[in-house]
């Protein structure tokens, strides 16, 4: 039995072996085609279990890993089978507006049998993601989504570069999708949809083969709607970068990673196979497991990585924009003005399924928070003034984090995560013109209010 309580009950399915990652060559050629359509997938083994309807690009969840070089453009062409309109956006790149792919926003929603060509340059070297940006606390939940990956000539040697795109399934008892607990309000008003079912790329506890004595890199991407996962590596492995961003090179082996965040390790591995394990949901559970194999092929030598030159921050700001988010449940919001009227926050709730706001207003789909000029250094000064933690993104820059006493984070991310009660400025260089989205990555607080609108001229 699949129960809420069962949450990433992996451990139970056999491993499947998954095929071996070969060196790391980007191979994606333009134009590309991803079509999104209905596709049938086996989530649970077993007998007593069905497949699972999902939606799936070219058939698969994840989508196809799209790898290019920085300097390449990408081509691509969106069709979409849905019986919906949908969008792809192109999660952390530094994206030309009109290809950001935020449907009603930067782009009119693809309608069904309709297509769109996505053209941008890759000028941002590292780990990326696409997913559908339509409704997207159903169309992401049900598998609209895949790794974009951007190589870089001075990326470490390694023998393999392994992409794990995590997610939580919300299943029903017989392995199918919960169909019934979407658009639920008491998820959208608490900490979203929480799933019962942990996949790695897709599958179960997965098993990857690697080479004895291996270097690998490891790229993982939280494609869940609101789960915050806690990752363990057991072996040597080093953090290089979080969302696709160089961070000073540091042993660690845990790691936090928010919906929408990524975080990328070199792992040394010697004889012994190695099991990544979340840990932060009343685990361990293992996520997914290296099966250390003799492949006889010659090895990367292990040289001593390099740290990153990283980008210092601004010395001063521009323009402050304060940002107060209240809601949820267990929060201190009574009232907030929607489609410039007050209500109560019960008949937002009941009536319009809104429950968090930005500086006392939720938003209508899309407000615009702020106008900037084109090149200033902006301060979004976020105060979470909820009972809930919120992984804040904003589209088309990455931004610095100041913490509450001043200090600058290493490297910059373009989603992070807030602690309750926590104050925090996402400091960026507001160099892209164009409309960009600024949403919690909890899909189901994004669609019950919390989104707005930055615009650059
Ligand atoms: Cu990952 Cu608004 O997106
Ligand atoms: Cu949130």
């Amino acid at each position: 039995m699949i129960t809420r309580r069962s949450f990433l009950k992996a451990c139970l399915a056999t491993p499947l072996l998954a095929a071996t990652p070969s060196l790391t060559l980007a191979t994606t050629t333009n134009p590309f085609v991803l079509k999104a359509a209905k596709a049938s997938k086996r989530l649970v083994p077993g007998d007593e279990y069905q497949d699972a309807t999902v939606w799936a690009f070219n058939g698969s969840v994840p989508g196809p890993e799209l790898r290019f070089k920085k300097g390449d453009t990408i081509s691509l062409d969106f069709i979409n089978e849905l019986e919906e309109g949908s969008s792809i956006h192109w999660h952390g790149i530094r994206n030309i507006n009109a290809m950001d792919g935020v449907a009603g926003l930067t782009q009119p929603e693809v309608m069904p049998n309709g297509q769109f060509r996505y053209e941008f340059p890759l000028n941002d070297s590292g780990t990326y993601w696409y997913h559908s940006h339509a409704k997207t606390w159903s169309q992401v939940a049900r598998g609209l989504y895949g790794p974009l990956i951007v190589e870089d000539e001075s990326d470490p040697l390694v023998d393999h570069d392994i992409v794990l795109m995590i997610d939580d399934w919300l299943l029903a008892n017989d392995g199918t999708i919960d169909e019934a607990s979407f658009g639920s309000l008491h998820d959208w008003a608490h900490g979203g949809r929480l799933g019962n079912w942990l996949t790695v790329n897709g599958e179960s506890h997965p098993t990857i083969e690697v080479q004895k004595n291996s270097r690998i890199r490891i790229r993982l991407i939280n494609a869940a709607n609101a789960r915050i996962f806690g990752l363990n590596i057991p072996a040597t492995a080093f953090l290089i970068a979080e969302d696709g961003y160089p961070v000073p090179v540091q042993p660690s082996q845990d790691v936090v990673l928010a919906p929408a965040q990524r975080a990328d390790f070199i792992v040394d591995l010697a004889e012994d196979d190695i099991t990544i394990n979340e840990v932060s949901n009343n685990g361990p559970y293992p996520a997914v497991t290296l099966k250390v194999v003799e492949l006889k092929t010659p090895l990367v030598p292990k040289d001593v990585l390099k740290q990153p030159t990283l980008e210092s921050p601004p010395q001063s700001i521009d323009v402050a924009i304060p940002l107060h988010m209240q809601g949820g449940a267990m929060g201190n919001l009574r009232e907030a003005s929607f489609k410039g009227q007050m209500h109560p926050i019960r008949e937002l709730a009941q009536t319009y399924k809104k429950a968090w706001a930005f500086n006392g207003t939720i938003s209508d789909h899309h407000d615009h928070l702020a106008k900037i000029e084109r090149g200033q250094v902006v301060s979004i000064e976020v105060w979470n003034d909820t009972r809930w933690r919120h992984a804040m993104h904003l589209h088309g820059h990455h931004f610095w984090i100041q913490t509450e006493d001043g200090t600058f984070l290493d490297g910059k991310r373009d989603t992070y995560l807030f602690e309750r009660g926590e104050k925090a400025n996402l400091v960026f260089v507001a160099d892209n013109p164009g409309l960009w989205l600024f949403h919690c990555h909890m899909l189901e607080h994004h669609a019950a209010g919390m989104a707005a609108v930055i615009e650059i001229s």
